[in-house]
């Protein structure tokens, strides 16, 4: 059992400190989302509470991404508005502490500290479990502390368990990191190594969550698939064995997890699709191009017939499963031609949703220093025409549930008077008219008609 050191309580604070207020601003992936949480849970013991007024917080958290285009400059420019919101509150004796965190934090952490002198501390994505100390320390002594290392310890271990109810679909980090060095993506720099929690940590956090009155939970990992834990056995489980153990849980009616590579996508994953009914027909699995050779210089280590494999096997072990991707277009040295190979993929999948983006040189990493640069004029018509192909599949896949009744979690209210708004296990969101009673409930509902991005129907 290891101590929770950085887990303090009141007890540790001068008095002055012991009533907060805490600001968090989430950019990026589910990952961050679940980080945030977390960041929350820790500071909740030293008498942290969350407002959403940045004016009110005595603790200012920028949880940032550097997946893609210019986020450092967007983190500058955050950091000049915090910075006149600390100055602000400074002015009137309420000393504010700016904290930057994640991924922008843990690739310009130095950089973030020489530009911004301003911001009090730097931590990474491993580190985020030292926050409290951190805190502590900052208001015991003035000056900035950076911690970007990988430490040893895994920062799960210091984290709290979930305490308030975020709704009744919540997300759960299984593993974290990734080894596989596509050509184009900053995450093995900045998140690190791949690493599995172990199988019991897991199904602590589940039933907690449950117990809280989740029905639905998503495991999140940048290499979600990937995922090899040690199992209370003493075996290490992958992926399908911990979804079999969760599907279990009596109260759990949904598991969804993200994000896959095609790689993992191991036959056991395929066939969880057909026997677990918990197991959410949905499956957001990148493939980033449809071509062979530009496959090849991303180091995706597969080629699109394989993906197209891994698909038909899909749909032979669960027909109604939906699909999802990643695609970049414009990656270095990708023609017209590789280009209309994504394209033809695109029309042999059939997507049900999707996220597309034009290439953007990261730095650091292998493709950012390529010589065959694609011009930013052919990128944008090229992810035109192909966000127009996706836009259509998605019409079709929505068009396609029309008129059939399917069971919806409802999450919460809807935008109009009087309605309640739910996922549909593809991941469509669907709105009725329905009492506020229902949320949290799974129930039938007829589609009826589908909108730009989400679905009406009626109670069955
Ligand atoms: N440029 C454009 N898109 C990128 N992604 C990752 N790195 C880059 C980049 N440098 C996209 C990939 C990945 C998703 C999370 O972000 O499609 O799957
Ligand atoms: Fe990035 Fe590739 Fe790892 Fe996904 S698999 S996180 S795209 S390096």
């Amino acid at each position: 059992m290891v101590q929770r050191d950085f887990t303090l309580t009141n007890a540790h604070l001068d008095n002055e400190t012991s009533r907060r207020y805490l600001h968090i601003i989430t950019w990026g992936c589910q990952m961050n989302v679940y980080d945030s949480n977390r960041m929350v849970d820790l500071l909740r013991p030293l008498g942290y509470k969350v407002t959403d007024k940045a004016e009110q917080a005595d603790v200012l958290i920028l949880n940032t991404c550097h997946i893609r285009d210019k986020a450092t400059e967007k983190v500058f420019s955050e950091l000049g508005r915090l910075k006149q919101i600390k100055e602000y509150r400074n002015q009137l004796g309420n000393p504010t502490l700016i904290a930057v965190a994640g991924c922008v934090a843990q690739a310009e952490g130095n950089i973030i500290l020489q530009r911004a002198p301003y911001v009090d501390i730097v931590l990474g994505p491993q580190t985020y479990h030292r926050l409290p100390k951190m805190i502590l320390e900052v208001a015991r002594q003035s000056g900035s502390i950076i911690e970007t290392d990988f430490p040893v310890e895994s920062k799960f271990d210091f984290l709290p368990i979930p305490q308030e109810n975020t709704g009744y679909s919540a997300f759960l980090t299984i593993q974290e990191g990734c080894d596989k060095f596509c050509s184009f993506c900053v995450v093995p720099y900045t998140r690190g190594a791949e690493v599995s929690r172990p199988v019991q940590t897991i199904l602590d956090e589940a039933t907690h969550l449950c117990s809280i009155g989740v029905k639905e939970i998503t495991l999140l990992g940048q290499n979600v698939n990937a995922y090899h834990g040690e199992g209370p056995d003493g075996n290490i489980w992958n992926l399908a064995r911990l979804a079999e153990k969760l599907s279990s849980l009596p109260e759990l009616s949904r598991i969804r997890y993200t994000t896959s590579h095609p790689r993992d996508m191991d036959d056991s994953l395929i066939n969880a699709h057909r026997d677990l009914p918990a197991l959410m027909p949905f499956l957001h699995l990148p493939v980033q191009s449809g071509s062979d050779r530009i496959l090849k210089a991303m180091n995706r280590g597969h080629t699109a017939d394989e993906y197209r494999k891994i698909i038909d096997k899909l749909r032979k072990a669960r027909p109604d499963i939906a699909l999802s991707s990643d695609f970049i277009v414009g990656h270095p040295g990708e023609n017209l031609k590789d280009f209309e190979d994504t394209m033809q993929l695109i029309r042999d999948v059939q997507f049900s949703q999707t996220f597309s983006f034009k290439y953007s040189p990261r730095p650091g990493t292998a493709a950012a220093i390529s010589m065959h640069q694609v011009r930013e004029e052919e990128k944008d018509a090229r992810l035109q025409a192909l966000q127009a192909l996706l836009r259509e599949q998605q019409d079709q896949f929505n068009q396609n549930t029309v008129g059939r009744t399917i069971p919806i979690l409802f999450v919460g209210k809807g935008r109009k008077q009087g309605q309640i708004t739910g996922k549909s296990p593809y991941l469509q969101a669907v709105h009725i008219q329905g009492d506020t009673s229902l949320i949290g409930r799974e129930c039938q509902v007829r589609i009826d008609k589908s909108l730009t991005n989400s679905l009406s129907g009626t109670l069955v």
